[in-house]
């Protein structure tokens, strides 16, 4: 039952919020009920196919239609020579900055071949099978150039970019004096660590709807953010705002290639245009390879200094990866590597090589998933130089404030994680010798690692109706990615509320509602429950207004601050016998509905008036905001065969208010699931000279499977933190990826004193 307090921080005791609620969408994506973006059932649809480049540089030199054109069933083949161009180029100085391209090329505008896999032609035919079959028909002949294969490659030129302000290059950055730090350190470790390139491999593949009414566009698409699917066409097709409309109900996965708007979106818009009739496009599991980023392949060299006793005295951090041949991009490894330990010396800087392929973008926990890898491999190291338990040395150096920037912590129960996991792993029962386990034939390993994620500022906003027959429809233009988004949202709001979860509906997904933002960086339950708390806060003012200028009323004269809510009856706290229930006040009222907003706030900086103006989060600039965690993992290595078995696995994490259990816990297991696959498994391979992938299929690109994973242990500490947002909320999206690859790297050298230190961590790494 839930009851709410009109100004109560957070959630009521006995609500909602928090239980382990089954998925609200559960039944309708298990019976097939729930619609994803290629499944809109629509009159006069048509199939948009690519025709790809099989050259990775090059200019086309002739392109030859006329058989694709000739099959029946086909409606046009678009190629750079017929295509209408576009308003705007994603690289366009004049592009408004409310999105971001994924990358800056855009394909089928001129006849410049960048990589492999990059569309040529555009077929639209009547059904899926007669598009393909045309598009195989398409005659290219190309003036072939030789590519380069980036950092693989030994011809790359490797140098140092320029950061772009607010854009994807990070800078170099520095503290103190890290390289006088570490000539009189008297201790030191160093070693280079390489991250196989990664691809994001949803279960829906991108998919793109394009219906034109008159000059209005509606676009199902599979996105992670519709305002940001909705800026960039508009800016692209050169159309108002309000004249594109995007809707994304259900989202099968995006792990962050869905976060960027990439060019397959926009070129189907084109073709819908052009042939006057809705072309739906859904991208090929190949063709998920070079359509919409990667995670890059990487070197990051870390080198620590530190005293005999293991603090910490600098730190010294270089990555090298592959970029495109249109853009400067990397993930920003360096800042959890500058964030997670004190230490008075640090650097980080950043050098790209130049590849035929398209651009890299966020991939899982970008920047942090790779960066904990190097830094968390690095402590294991310096503990068995030192003989003392990789445990200990974390705490050793743990950071009281964030001593990237000096501020205190909104809050951090890492030493409590720390604590929790290592109890319910048995971290004192491990052997401090590495190599010296064996049950039968393999040899035993743990390890851990330490994990966090920052709270990454946003704000959005939502909608809230209270309807005369007692229901409530709560809106906001968010995502659910598959994680949970429907049901918790729908928890906070009947909290909110002071209504049953049964009468409360959530929608969400379509540029008509409220503006949330992007679901990226973990940001969607921290600003997206705050939002819906403040809409609840000011509808339930309009209701109670109705009732207190009310002489009938038995709430004539009470304020907001007098007032409890619970199962839809509006009464007064002190005096619970006197109330009405929100279907009788608009009954009175003659309303049908009101209506109430609110604007939510995630994270600190935001001066905005009315954002969390009710909540006690003001003044968060000061504090530095982040969850974190802590990983134990226990490995079987068969010394024979060289294959990693990752028996048992403990996560506790520190995330602020859980708002499902049950959603968060899957959440956790997911994400540190996708870990053990690029520690052990995840890899996209290219063939250096033709720079094409050889592996971009799920058959040979390979993730865990259930017989790949333990049964896992996953907890959350309880922790309060009155600064994030109004509910008091901390993401939970990528953090639980972070630092797991290292655990079970640093478990691996404990089984077998030999250290990897490049990702995959395959069998014949181990032979
Ligand atoms: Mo996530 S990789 O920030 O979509």
């Amino acid at each position: 039952m839930s009851e709410s307090n009109f100004f109560d921080f957070a959630a009521p005791a006995g609500g909602v919020v928090g239980q382990p609620l089954d998925r609200i969408d559960g039944r309708a994506k298990v019976t097939g009920a729930a619609r994803y973006s290629a499944e809109y059932p629509l009159g006069g649809l048509t199939y948009g196919v690519f025709s790809t480049s099989s050259i990775a540089k090059g200019r086309i030199a002739s392109i030859d239609t006329t058989l694709a054109m000739k099959e029946p069933g086909v409606l046009a083949v678009f190629t750079h020579l017929n295509l209408p161009k576009v308003a705007k180029m994603p690289d366009s100085p004049e592009r408004n900055n409310s999105w971001s391209p994924g990358q800056s090329f855009l394909p089928l505008m001129s006849d410049e071949i960048f990589y492999s896999g990059q569309p040529v032609a555009l077929v639209v035919a009547d059904t899926f099978e007669r598009a393909t079959h045309a598009a195989s028909l398409v005659r290219v002949s190309y003036q072939a150039e030789m590519p380069v294969a980036g950092i693989v490659d030994p011809r790359a030129e490797v140098y140092e970019a320029k950061a772009v302000q607010g854009g994807r290059m990070p800078g170099r950055t520095r503290r103190g004096n890290p390289q006088a730090a570490l000539e009189q350190a008297p201790v030191r470790v160093t070693a280079t660590y390489t991250h196989a390139m990664n691809h994001h491999n949803p279960m829906e593949p991108s998919a793109t709807t394009a219906v034109w009414e008159g000059d209005r566009l509606t676009v199902y698409e599979s996105t992670q953010g519709v305002t940001m699917t909705q800026s960039a066409l508009s800016d692209m097709l050169g159309l108002p705002r309000d004249k594109v409309r995007v809707v994304t109900q259900f989202l099968g996965g995006g792990f962050g290639c869905k976060g960027s708007s990439w060019p397959h979106t926009v070129l189907t818009a084109q073709a819908a245009r052009a042939v006057g009739r809705p072309v739906k496009l859904v991208l090929t599991r190949r063709q998920m390879f070079t359509s919409v980023g990667h995670r890059e392949d990487q070197r990051q060299t870390i080198t620590l200094g530190a005293t005999k006793e293991g603090k910490l005295t600098a730190i010294l951090h270089e990555k090298t990866s592959s970029t495109s041949m249109f853009d400067e991009w990397a993930e920003s490894n360096g800042k959890v590597i500058s964030m997670l330990y004190e230490c008075p010396n640090f650097e980080t800087s950043y050098k790209i090589a130049r590849a035929n392929i398209m651009t890299s973008t966020y991939t899982r926990a970008p920047g942090e998933a790779p960066g904990t890898f190097a830094i968390e491999c690095a402590m294991d190291d310096l503990a068995d130089q030192l003989g003392i338990d990789p445990l200990e040395i974390r705490l050793r150096n743990y950071a009281e404030r964030d001593p990237s920037n000096g501020q205190a912590w909104s809050s951090k129960s890492l030493k409590q994680c720390y604590a929790r996991g290592a109890e319910l792993f048995g971290w004192s029962k491990r052997n401090p010798k590495a190599g010296a386990t064996r049950q039968g034939r393999y040899l035993v390993g743990m390890g851990m690692a330490s994990a966090t994620y920052p709270v990454h500022n946003s704000q959005g906003m939502a909608r809230v109706r209270i309807f005369s027959d007692g229901h409530a429809v709560v809106q906001s233009g968010a995502t659910d990615m598959g994680v949970g988004t429907y049901t918790v949202m729908t928890q906070v709001a009947a909290d909110a509320l002071g209504l049953p979860v049964e009468r409360v509906r959530f929608e969400l997904g379509d540029t008509t509602l409220p503006t949330a933002p992007l679901s990226g960086g973990s940001v969607t339950a921290g600003t997206v429950s705050s939002a819906i708390f403040m809409a609840a806060q000011d509808a339930k003012r309009k209701v109670l207004e109705l009732a207190s200028g009310n002489k009938t009323s038995p709430l004539f004269g009470a304020k907001p601050e007098d007032i409890t809510v619970e199962n839809g009856r509006v009464f007064l706290t002190k005096n619970p016998a006197k109330g009405e229930t929100y279907a009788a006040m608009l009954e009175h009222a003659r309303l049908t509905d009101i209506e109430g907003s609110g604007a939510g706030r995630y994270g600190g900086g935001y001066t905005s008036p009315g954002v969390n103006a009710d909540s006690k989060g003001q003044g968060t600039e000061k504090y530095s905001m982040h969850s974190f965690g802590a990983h134990f993992c226990e490995v079987h290595v068969d010394p024979e065969l060289g294959r990693v078995r990752v028996t048992r696995w403990v996560g506790v994490h520190a995330a602020g208010r859980i708002l499902n259990a049950k959603t968060a816990r899957s959440q956790v297991l997911g994400g540190a699931i996708f870990g053990i696959g690029a520690a052990l498994m995840e890899a996209t391979h290219r063939d250096p000279s033709w720079v094409r992938y050889t592996n971009a299929d799920l058959g040979d690109y390979h993730i865990p499977v259930s017989a790949d994973i333990p049964d896992m242990q996953v907890e959350f500490i309880d922790e309060h933190d009155s600064h994030i947002n109004a509910m008091g909320v901390k993401g939970i999206g990528e953090i639980a990826m972070v630092g797991v690859a290292a655990a079970v790297a640093n478990a691996i050298f404990h089984a077998t004193g030999r250290r990897v230190r490049e990702l995959p961590i395959t069998p014949e790494k181990l032979m």
